[in-house]
């Protein structure tokens, strides 16, 4: 049974036009694009995405630049897709990401990573569910 993820090409790759090529990565993959769609969000949208993170001393600036300007959000899947897509896009820090993934191969920041997913079975339906409620 194939599992879906929430996939977010953030504000900086669509600055940089990369949503291109991530987007590239994705389907040479064998992925399937379930739901896509370019928007702004406004902060309280921005905190409810990262409610865990709200209280955290990086919180603030990740808000300035998740709101910053447009950004692509995708609903992805295959077999095993929230480890799949973890893998692909590499380790927080693009300084330390492995060459090979997306943040290693193309970001410098722990911040301005390009890209989030859904890190688990639960966050990814609560992540589907906050920004395409419509796929329910
Ligand atoms: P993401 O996978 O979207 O999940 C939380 C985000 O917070 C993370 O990617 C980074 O963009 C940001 N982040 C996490 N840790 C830090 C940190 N120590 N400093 C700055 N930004 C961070």
């Amino acid at each position: 049974p194939d599992e879906r993820t929430l996939v977010l090409i953030k504000p900086d790759a669509v600055r940089r036009g990369l949503v291109g090529e991530i987007l590239a990565r994705f389907e040479r993959k064998g992925l399937r694009i379930d739901a896509l769609v370019s928007r702004t969000i406004d902060g309280d949208f921005a905190d409810q995405h990262y409610a865990e993170h709200v209280d955290k001393a990086f919180y603030p600036p990740l808000k300035a630049f998740m709101t910053s300007g447009p950004l692509v959000a995708l609903v992805l899947s295959g077999d095993q897709v929230i480890e799949v897509v973890r893998g692909m896009i590499g380790s927080t820090d693009g300084r330390k990401a492995a060459a090979g993934t997306i943040r290693g191969d193309l970001s410098l920041s722990n911040r301005e990573n390009l890209v989030h997913a859904s890190d688990s079975v639960d966050s990814a339906k609560q992540e589907i569910a906050l920004w395409f409620p419509e796929l329910g």
